[in-house]
């Protein structure tokens, strides 16, 4: 007998609200059921009528039942999503994949763009938690932070610890995320890394958490169609990053080392320098 996999049938949701996070970046709220049920670092697959359909995290959960999924704009897809209006209709299938898994102990979160969104949803629950959260948020420049008014909110209000970086200065500390992180390992104890952004910084931060003997969990893209393991296409070395993944262990970024920042497959399943 073949049981149905719920979770993978297309669910028609309305949008409710999309908010601004900065000029390229936006936050579509909706109500669906298994998607109030995601994991931190879990994903959905998110189909835009006559567009496309393409992978993103869940970034927040509210206890009314809704959630949201936060896009920035880079091609034609996320053109079009963030171009939606309250009232319109979108569809999802998921969640998908592991999500991190949360350890109590001193953490640093470090997120490059518009990888803070799984972070967001991660950063909330570890609160709830009471573990003690330092945040790195690194943006190319002051117009492409996300999340900026709602981090600054949690630090104010003595929740987290928060550091902006920017590569060209134009807010918080100059320079980038990586270099940040590599200070405060340096200077405090922290038990446990969690990471979501370029995987040129992953990389690095893989590198340095090795340095540094603390556990590391880091969520990783590739190019996804099916999102349930079958098609091949998100696969880094011997893994499939939408059923194994998206988030990988110190261990198995190990025995991924020689792709992980370096190479991936683009959608005609040609392998491509990152
Ligand atoms: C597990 C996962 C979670 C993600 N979460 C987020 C998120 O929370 N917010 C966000 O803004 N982006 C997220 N992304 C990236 C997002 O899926 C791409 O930006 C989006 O698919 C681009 O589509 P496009 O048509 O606008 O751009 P295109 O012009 O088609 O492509 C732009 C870039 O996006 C990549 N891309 C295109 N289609 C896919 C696809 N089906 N799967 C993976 N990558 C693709 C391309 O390889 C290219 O590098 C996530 C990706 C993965 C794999
Ligand atoms: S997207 Fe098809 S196997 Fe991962």
């Amino acid at each position: 007998m073949v049981w149905p996999i719920r979770n993978n049938e297309i669910r028609i949701v309305k949008i409710s609200d999309v908010r601004s996070e900065n000029p390229h970046v936006k936050t579509i709220f909706f109500r669906d059921e298994m998607c109030a049920l995601s994991k931190p670092g879990q994903f959905v697959m998110v189909w835009i009528p006559g567009v496309d359909e393409i992978p993103l995290s869940i970034s927040s959960i509210y206890q009314d039942g809704s959630s949201s999924i936060t896009v920035a704009e880079v091609g034609e897809a996320t053109r079009a999503l963030t171009g939606m209006k309250p009232g319109d209709l979108i569809g999802v299938r998921g969640p998908f994949g592991n999500g991190f898994k949360v350890i109590d102990g001193e953490s640093l979160i470090v997120g490059g763009g518009v990888g803070m969104a799984p972070l967001m949803l991660l950063i909330n629950k570890l609160i709830e938690r009471n573990v003690k959260v330092t945040v790195v948020n690194g943006a190319e420049t002051r117009d492409k932070i996300v999340f900026l008014d709602k981090l600054e909110g949690l630090s104010r209000l003595g929740k987290i610890n928060v550091y902006f970086t920017t590569e060209n200065g134009s807010y918080g500390l100059k320079g980038l995320a990586t270099d940040i992180a590599e200070e405060i390992l340096r200077s405090r104890r922290i038990d446990v890394i969690y990471a979501c952004g370029p995987e040129g910084m992953i990389r690095k931060l893989y590198y340095v958490a090795k340095v540094h003997s603390i556990s590391f969990q880091a969520s990783l893209e590739r190019y996804m169609r099916c999102a349930i393991g079958i098609c091949g296409s998100c696969v880094i070395g011997k893994y499939r990053v939408c059923r194994d993944g998206p988030v990988f262990t110190m261990k198995e970024l190990e025995e991924v080392e020689d792709y992980l920042g370096l190479i991936k497959y683009n959608e005609r399943g040609e392998k491509i320098p990152i």
